[in-house]
């Protein structure tokens, strides 16, 4: 009987804090994300050479160019190849990011 009590109070525990923290998981997965296009985009989408800078850019722009990138229909260099490894699930929560930084 005790045992049953510890176990289900520490389900509810755990669901309590997954619920609280995942808007915050979201955000550290596209911080995840936006961290592999910092190399050419420069730290936080901030770009200090020719690569266009991604902070930002408005979230509807910006999922648009991703989506053009991995169909072929914008003409890249590099971008279809970055573009394909994502979803578009993904693009918005990038294109948000990316949108919120100043
Ligand atoms: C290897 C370098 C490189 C990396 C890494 C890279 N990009 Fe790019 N990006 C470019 C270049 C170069 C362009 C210009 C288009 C082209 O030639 O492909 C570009 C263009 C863009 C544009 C269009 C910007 C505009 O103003 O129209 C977007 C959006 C973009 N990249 C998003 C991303 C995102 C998101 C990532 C990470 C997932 C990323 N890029 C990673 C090099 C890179």
């Amino acid at each position: 009987m005790k045992k049953t009590l510890v176990i289900s109070l520490m389900f509810a525990g755990a669901a309590g804090a997954l619920s609280a923290t995942s808007a915050q998981a979201l955000d550290t997965k596209a911080r995840f994300m936006a961290a592999n296009c910092a190399y050419c985009h420069g730290p936080e989408g901030k770009s200090r050479g020719a690569i266009p800078s991604l902070a930002g850019l408005e979230k509807g722009y910006f999922v648009e160019q991703m989506k053009a990138f991995r169909d072929g229909s914008r003409p890249a260099t590099v971008m279809q190849k970055h573009a394909m490894g994502y979803t578009d699930a993904e693009f918005d929560q990038l294109g948000a990011w990316f949108a919120a930084i100043k």
